[in-house]
């Protein structure tokens, strides 16, 4: 049997996409990338813009209507199956099944009933949420390790507390489970995952293990010659802790760059969307982190015309930016998003606007981002070296652990290694570099 798999929004969604792929390869079941012959294809979808949305039910018509030809079973799953879970089948009565986030351990019984000619199967919500298992692809050297998940902030704009319900985190005993297979796999670089990996808090009392508490675990237990970096996402800036920066200080296996959401460079509007910190204490922790890590580079989430923002919060957000130096930035603008309370306020900034105040934020990021870039030229460092260059098959491309890129001369077997290289100049936002170790 086959299966097709389409993937939307975050990372927790690839991961779980993942997972769902493991349930398939337990049952032997093959991925195929056509899915003119597939005898299940899973929509895994995201919720976050109403694009995203529409995105999804583009390809779910496309499917249904590919459903009058021949038999196959659909399923949609992921964070819009959560939202819509009991209007879906009604709106396109072709999917089979709308799985929500909290079902997606079941997915194997779909599985079991398609290969019985089937067409439904009753799906139970899990009273538990259980972490799915990291899938690994053999060859692969890279994994993303689930560690917590769930929202408790309720920022304003955002559907994630919505979809993917109240904080879980896992326990330790299973991600270092977990991170022994994958090293035992040749997986040399691991992104430990979450909505919000600062409030990883598992256990209670005396035993509750936190965030910096499963850093320094890990740390102490990581096998030498396995996993040789450790990155992690995403970081409220409310709940970086300096213990956390401390641990990270203390153990090189933590690479050098952290995610640090911002949103934006205006207490007024930081306080409308709920972020629960300031731009002076968020300014303070940029400082506490660059006193701990002085090599670490910093990326964050800009958004703008957000409700209310004036042309003096858009200013304060150019300040900001200008003051941290962000080595990227995911910058995009506000998009009422159906549930939130965002949408519902009455300060919409008109669509024109919001455009041309995110213009002019990319275009100081350019800047900015191209300047930090051009410091590094003539460092020596150490990089992960990921496939080869798309335009150039003598070329490999690599990670520096600042999360930058590097195009430089190599041959393919050094993929899934760790070399030195030597940063010669820079094109758009990669460098180009040359092996010196
Ligand atoms: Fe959404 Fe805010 Fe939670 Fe991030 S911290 S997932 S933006 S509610
Ligand atoms: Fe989208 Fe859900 Fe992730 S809304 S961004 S898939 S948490």
């Amino acid at each position: 049997m086959r299966y097709f798999i389409e993937t939307y929004g975050c990372q927790m969604n690839k991961a779980e996409s993942s997972a769902l792929e493991t349930i398939c390869a337990e049952r032997a079941w093959q991925l195929t990338e056509d899915f003119e012959t597939a005898n299940l294809i899973i929509i895994n979808t995201c919720s976050v813009r109403i694009t995203a949305e529409n995105r999804a039910w583009a390809r779910i018509s496309h499917f249904a209507a590919m459903k009058k030809k021949r038999h196959f079973t659909l399923v949609v799953t992921g964070c819009m199956a959560e939202r819509l879970k009991h209007e879906m089948r009604e709106k396109q009565p072709a999917i089979d099944y709308v799985l929500g986030n909290f079902q997606k351990q079941a997915f194997g019984l779909i599985l079991d009933a398609s290969e019985a000619g089937k067409n439904s199967v009753v799906i139970e919500e899990s009273p538990v949420f259980e972490f799915a298992k990291s899938h690994w692809e053999s060859g692969s050297f890279r994994a993303f390790v689930p560690i917590m998940h769930g929202c408790d902030n309720f920022c304003s704009y955002c559907i994630v507390p919505y979809v993917r319900g109240r904080e879980i985190s896992r326990s330790p005993g299973a991600v270092m489970e977990e991170l022994a297979a994958l090293s035992a796999r040749g997986v040399k670089e691991v992104t430990l995952l979450g909505q919000n990996v600062n409030s990883y808090s598992y256990g209670t009392g005396l035993q509750r293990k936190t965030f910096p508490d499963l850093l320094e675990h890990i740390a102490a237990h990581i096998q030498r010659g396995g996993i040789e970096r450790i990155r992690f996402v995403t970081s409220h800036p409310k709940d970086l802790s300096e213990e956390t920066l401390r641990v990270l200080a203390a153990n090189p296996v933590f690479a050098r760059h952290i995610h640090l959401c911002v949103q934006h460079g205006s207490n007024a509007v930081l306080h409308a969307m709920n972020r629960n910190y300031t731009v002076e204490s968020y300014i303070a922790l940029v400082e506490l982190v660059r006193k701990y890590l002085p090599d670490a580079s910093l990326s964050t989430d800009i958004l703008m015309g957000f409700p209310g923002e004036t042309e003096a919060d858009v200013e304060a957000t150019l300040a900001l930016m200008k003051a941290v130096r962000f080595a990227y930035a995911f910058m995009y603008h506000f998009n009422p998003r159906e549930g939130t309370p965002a949408a519902a306020m009455d300060n919409q900034v008109p669509s024109a606007l919001k455009l041309a105040r995110l213009a002019r934020v990319i275009a100081l990021q350019k800047e900015i981002g191209s300047a930090l870039m051009q410091s590094f030229l003539g460092r020596e460092m150490l990089v992960l070296v990921e496939s080869l260059s798309r335009k150039n098959e003598a070329e490999i491309l690599a990670r520096t652990d600042q999360d930058m890129m590097v195009v430089c001369p190599g041959p393919a077997t050094l993929i899934g290694s760790f070399v030195k290289v030597k940063l010669l100049s820079l094109r758009g936002n990669t460098f180009r570099g040359i092996i010196v170790a």
